[in-house]
């Protein structure tokens, strides 16, 4: 294969500013893991691979709106904002002001929208941008260690936003997901990222469009 995992781990540093721009991203990630370890749920960035695994089914041509929960040191953020159409936008929720105040220093792209929030009030954020719906939701959130309820709030708020046709993206290192996903999701693909630390499961939710 003559790859080491550490050569999968996105590595971006360039135009960082502010108060996290002095460390690296994986220092800045790893420290906040240690403030946050339920609201993080991991202790590094995902992997290339996870990366082109999770966006390979999106249709970039169709997409306006593509939000983000998580974000946190903007592994996948790099990638989208590469993909995505020049009028297209990237909307990123995170409850961490400092991973917020980062992103804001790191991308000088007007198609990028950070907001410190939590995905809960993903339809009052995207409609203060301006958005009746989104095409993808992106998420990295840990699921199974936010609290109590508020995963449920997450799916049911996802599910609002996304037009018909559009689809809720979620690596996991657990199925603990899918039992907020399938009461909600017309149909759910899966799959398993083994080159990842831990390995990761993808999923990717269909909301589907009217018969
Ligand atoms: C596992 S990290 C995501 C890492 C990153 N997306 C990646 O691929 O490496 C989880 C992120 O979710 C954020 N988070 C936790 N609860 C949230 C919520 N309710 N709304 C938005 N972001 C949240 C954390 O602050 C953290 O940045």
């Amino acid at each position: 294969m003559g790859e080491s995992l550490a050569d999968q781990m996105p590595g971006h540093t360039a135009g960082a500013r502010g108060s996290a721009a002095a460390i690296s991203p994986f220092a800045l990630f790893f420290r906040e893991f240690l403030r946050h370890p339920a609201m993080i749920g991991s202790i590094i960035p995902s992997s290339k691979r996870t990366i082109e695994a999770m966006l390979a089914p999106v249709d970039w041509a169709s997409t306006k709106l593509f939000v983000e929960y998580g974000p946190g040191v903007g592994t996948f953020c790099v990638t989208i904002l590469e993909r995505l159409a020049p009028d297209a936008t990237l909307l990123v929720i995170d409850t961490n002001p400092v991973f917020i105040d980062y992103l804001r220093g790191k991308f000088a792209d007007t198609r990028f929208v950070a907001v410190h929030g939590s995905a809960t009030d993903v339809g009052d954020i995207i409609a203060a941008q301006g958005f009746e719906q989104a095409d993808y939701v992106l998420s990295g959130l840990p699921f199974s260690t936010l609290p109590s309820g508020v995963g449920e709030a997450i799916a049911e708020a996802t599910h609002r936003v996304l037009r018909p046709g559009g689809s809720f993206l979620v690596y996991q290192y657990s199925a603990y997901v899918l039992r907020l996903l399938e009461p909600l999701f017309d149909s759910i693909d899966r799959d398993l990222e083994w080159w990842n630390v831990p390995p990761c499961g993808l999923f990717w939710a269909h909301k589907a469009l009217p018969e």
